[in-house]
């Protein structure tokens, strides 16, 4: 990506178009990065990962990965093969890290493989300052010496030991890290308040595959058995992707569509439908991987507390908010789980909406309707809950930033056009402005 024509990409949409027809829900964005990274554990065989979205982040990690000596190359346009038998650096370059933190997700595996690894620290992001504090504790506990110099993390162990660890929040990530590096421990590892997200069951899914042995994954104590090394060829489908899921459902209920998802993770969307029926949206489980969503009735406000899984997902935070605007009565969402994950309010507030922050919680005074505006996106999750809004306004939305919005959703336009957006993606570079897409 050129980063001027990146910042240049803008997405107009019409409003006023009811959503209808099917679409099948892609690789999930947020297991496809970890798996990618759970591939430096492996040392004797190629790993292939169906189902594997086309993303901006998912191209950043396989440069990580590359940059680590592993060969990596899409077989297919949801298949990619990655030959890790080369790895032989142990330094994840900063440029490639600050671009996206879940290259962070590589520390542990590249620790437990060849005994050190140095990562530069994250950083925070526009949610919140997105510490590392879990992750690096709990290395530490199962020997490693952390040290911290010019903005990296240097993590070595001549030997990782299994060890007991208390996560004193339940972080995906560092479930994830600490999951990875124990596989390779000499020993017993049990993670207490691990985390519980799906995206931690896929993980340890796959590490069983490439011969890990791992218990409870799914719950909050996690036990893992080190093993000496993982070499089994591994071919694995990555689960589908909740939050796109959850994305489109909503994509449905504010547009008053008839939209049916198919490939969908049923049974991981469960807090989100939960409470989208709250709102008087009607879902229909058709089979476990089949979902029809409609928005015939009048949206009801209802309230939203973000919790860890299996509480309602911060993820869709802020496509729900967007839906709330619109809804009959007054609702309440509280954000439990980043610090600053209402920038997308302002924009909203532009189109109409009504809404009022205090502290952690938005307070949404739901509206007949909302304008189509100029809005520019914040976030990867801020970027869809404008694109929802742009689809049921009056007029015509114009979203920038569109970059975060490619970071999660894969031609997330196009398949709503699909099912009848009336959408267009302009790209104006200093040449020339050429509009993609359809009305
Ligand atoms: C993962 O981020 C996801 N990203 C996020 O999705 C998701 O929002 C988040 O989990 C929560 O579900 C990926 O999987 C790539 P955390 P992660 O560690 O692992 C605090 C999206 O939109 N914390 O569970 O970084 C942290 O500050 C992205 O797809 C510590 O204090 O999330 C936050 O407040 C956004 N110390 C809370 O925990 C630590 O060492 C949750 O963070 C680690 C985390």
């Amino acid at each position: 990506m050129k980063p001027n024509t990146m910042n240049l990409e803008r997405l107009i949409i019409q409003g006023g178009t009811p959503l209808c027809g099917n679409v099948a829900i892609y690789g999930a964005k947020n297991s496809a990065l970890v798996l990618m990274a759970a591939a430096v554990l492996g040392k004797q065989d190629i790993i292939v990962l169906e189902n594997t979205p086309r993303l901006a982040d998912i191209e950043i990690m396989a440069d990580v990965l590359r940059s680590l000596g592993a060969k990596v190359r899409f077989t297919e346009h949801h298949t990619l093969e990655i030959d890790p038998r080369e790895i032989n650096k142990t330094m994840a370059p900063y440029e490639l890290v600050t671009k996206m933190r879940a290259s962070f997700f590589v520390l542990g595996p590249l620790l437990a493989r060849m005994g050190e690894a140095r990562v530069s620290l994250p950083g925070g992001c526009a949610i919140g300052s997105r510490p590392v504090d879990i992750h690096l504790k709990g290395l530490e506990a199962m020997g490693a010496t952390i040290e911290i110099e010019h903005g990296d993390v240097i993590a070595q162990a001549d030997k990782l030991v299994g060890a007991d660890i208390h996560l004193n929040f339940p972080s995906v990530g560092a479930t994830e890290n600490l999951m990875m590096a124990a596989s390779l421990a000499e020993g017993t590892t049990r993670l207490y308040n691990a985390a519980r997200e799906p995206e931690i069951i896929d993980l340890a899914n796959f590490l069983k595959a490439m011969g890990a042995k791992i218990e409870g994954a799914g719950s909050d104590t996690i036990i893992i058995e080190g093993v000496k090394d993982l070499k089994q060829p591994v071919y694995y489908s990555v689960m589908p992707d909740r939050i796109e899921a959850g994305t489109f459902m909503i994509a449905a209920a504010i547009t008053k569509g008839d939209v049916i998802l198919e490939r969908a993770p049923v049974h991981e969307l469960e807090s989100l439908s939960v409470k989208l029926r709250e709102a008087n949206v009607m879902i229909e489980t058709i089979d476990h991987q089949t979902l029809r969503v409609q928005g015939r009735r009048p949206i009801l406000a209802t309230d939203v507390r973000t919790m860890p899984h299996p509480g309602f997902p911060t993820d869709m935070q802020a496509q729900f908010a967007a839906m709330m605007a619109l809804a009959h009565g007054t609702s309440r969402i509280t954000e439990t789980v980043f610090e600053n994950r209402f920038m997308y309010v302002d924009e909203l507030q532009r189109m109409g909406a009504n809404i009022r922050i205090e502290g952690n919680t938005a307070t949404i005074v739901g509206q007949p309707r909302l304008s189509g505006a100029p809005v520019q996106a914040t976030d990867l999750r801020a970027a869809a809950a404008l694109v929802l809004a742009g689809l049921v306004a009056d007029g015509e939305t114009i979203v920038s930033n569109l970059f975060y919005l490619d970071r999660g959703y894969e031609a997330f336009e196009k398949r709503l056009a699909q099912l009848g957006a009336r959408t267009c993606r302009i790209s104006t570079s200093a040449q020339k402005s050429e509009a993609i897409g359809t009305y």
